[in-house]
């Protein structure tokens, strides 16, 4: 019997039973767009299997947490969630661990959070549906946690939220062995998608009405069609940028080492492929990079930034980086700034370096300590604001093409996100009044009147 059913209320001798067949669910989720899909994928086999999602954890039967373990702050999240709602065990709760912390974690959740039942990485979603079964026939314990599988998740139903943009997994786990990165052992060994499928999805989406598709994989540039096909990235890039009603197409994110010229040139021949590259380049120091077993130099991956730059169209050039990973020297952080000068960034994702289990780094000696990996963040970050500052006074003046996301109810603008990834707000026209339309999902041109670090403003134009 599911345990979840335990704790509802007696029925009064002599009354009518009635089963309840509807089971409920809660689920959050933490980390990346592939943590964001994957709940997604998550959530279309619950309701698959008859479950009911619901909008909090206090009306659910079911709680899961998709985790992520990048950092150890997300990793302390789920934990501090997990004690958070410890006392609704009694209540007859059934708590999930997936993800990135159940992956390497494992058994050990159980005895850090004993009334955890379930612990699922993510190549094992496929077996979701008979874990549900094992926990509803009363199984206190299951667990998915093989690496060894040749499958990725594809499932009939995705649940996705937003109604104009969608992701499309194309790739799954990681083949490289950054030393810093936990990725390699919480999503395992590279699973890609037949090109077939990926299309079929696209195409699917488009007569659904989505106009902007985002292909993921932790590393999309290695992306390799298992059918005889045998497509290349650059090639399933530019087919699904022909798709009919599909008029963006975002990918994340890239490995500098496998960036090859042709996604450059497919992006510069197809229109619906968005002018924005996410080239994570985590240090500006070629002795750090070969550290950190990212296999490139500092020199290669500018090779790379000077195909974007001679590119026809702008391309805006986004990255992340890891300051303070050990040994980093005073002067290896200053070649990383001076990198961020030298490509003017459009956005940085920057981060502190933080020991992960079972990375190569922890071995490393010569770690930085917390306080100084803070200024040099703090230095990064001032300094990057900057660039920012002058790379979006250049659009003062242009004419954008704007996805609108929402309105912003607070200022009265509507929030439109530019091809190149930038948020442009916006009003409509002084002469045209704001009637009750909604512009949402609409592509609009935007006339840019101001610039800030982390955003435009505009007005739409006729
Ligand atoms: N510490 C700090 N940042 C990390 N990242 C990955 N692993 C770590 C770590 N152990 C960052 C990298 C990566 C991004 C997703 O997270 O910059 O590109
Ligand atoms: Fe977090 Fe990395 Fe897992 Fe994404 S793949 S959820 S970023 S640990």
């Amino acid at each position: 019997m599911n345990r979840a059913r335990e704790g509802a209320d007696k029925p009064h001798p002599g009354t009518l039973v009635q089963l309840r067949i509807v089971k409920t669910f809660y689920i959050e989720t933490f980390g990346c767009q592939m943590n964001v899909h994957d709940s997604e994928k998550v959530i279309g086999t619950l309701v698959g299997q008859g479950y009911s999602q619901v909008e909090t954890p206090e009306e659910a039967e079911l709680v899961f947490y998709n985790t992520c373990s990048i950092r150890d702050k997300a990793e302390q999240k789920v934990f501090s969630r997990l004690q958070q709602f410890k006392k609704e065990h009694g209540k007859g709760k059934t708590f999930a661990v997936l993800g990135c912390v159940a992956q390497q974690e494992g058994e050990k959740i159980f005895e850090k959070a004993p009334h955890v039942s379930l612990v699922c990485g993510s190549a094992s979603y496929n077996r979701l549906p008979e874990m549900l079964v094992q926990l509803e026939t009363g199984n206190r314990r299951v667990t998915g946690l093989s690496l060894d599988t040749e499958d990725t998740f594809e499932t009939p139903m995705t649940r996705r939220d937003n109604p104009h943009r969608a992701y499309i997994t194309i790739i799954e786990g990681c083949d490289k062995s950054c030393a810093y990165c936990v990725v390699p052992f919480t999503r395992g060994p590279e699973r890609s998608r037949t090109s077939a499928s990926v299309i079929r999805e696209a195409e699917e989406l488009a007569r659904s009405g989505y106009t902007e598709i985002q292909l993921l994989g932790q590393n999309v540039n290695s992306y390799r069609d298992p059918s005889p096909a045998a497509w290349d990235f650059a090639m399933l890039l530019d087919q699904v940028g022909r798709v009919p009603g599909i008029r963006r197409v975002r990918f994340t994110t890239s490995h500098p080492r496998d960036f090859g010229k042709e996604i450059i040139d497919v992006i510069d021949a197809n229109p619906a492929l968005c002018n924005h590259v996410h080239l994570p380049v985590q240090s500006g120091s070629s002795r750090m990079l070969a550290s950190m077993g990212r296999l490139y130099t500092r020199e290669e991956y500018m090779r790379r930034i000077a195909w974007m730059k001679a590119a026809r169209r702008p391309i805006a050039i986004t990255t992340d980086v890891i300051v303070g990973f050990p040994g980093e020297t005073e002067s290896d952080f200053e070649a990383t700034l001076g990198l961020l000068d030298e490509v003017g960034y459009d956005s940085v994702f920057s981060f502190k370096y933080s020991r992960r289990p079972n990375t190569p780094a922890l071995a490393l000696d010569d770690q930085i300590p917390e306080e100084e990996k803070s200024r040099r963040l703090a230095i990064l970050q001032e300094h990057q604001r900057q660039i920012q500052i002058r790379r979006n006074a250049e659009y003062l003046g242009c004419v954008e093409e704007c996805m609108v996301e929402g309105f912003n109810k607070a200022t009265g603008q509507w929030i439109g996100r530019t091809a190149q990834h930038k948020t442009l707000n916006f009003l409509r026209p002084a002469s045209e009044p704001e009637g009750d339309s909604d512009l949402t999902g609409k592509y609009l041109d935007v006339r840019v009147t101001r610039a800030g670090p982390n955003s435009l403003a505009g007005e739409a134009v006729h």
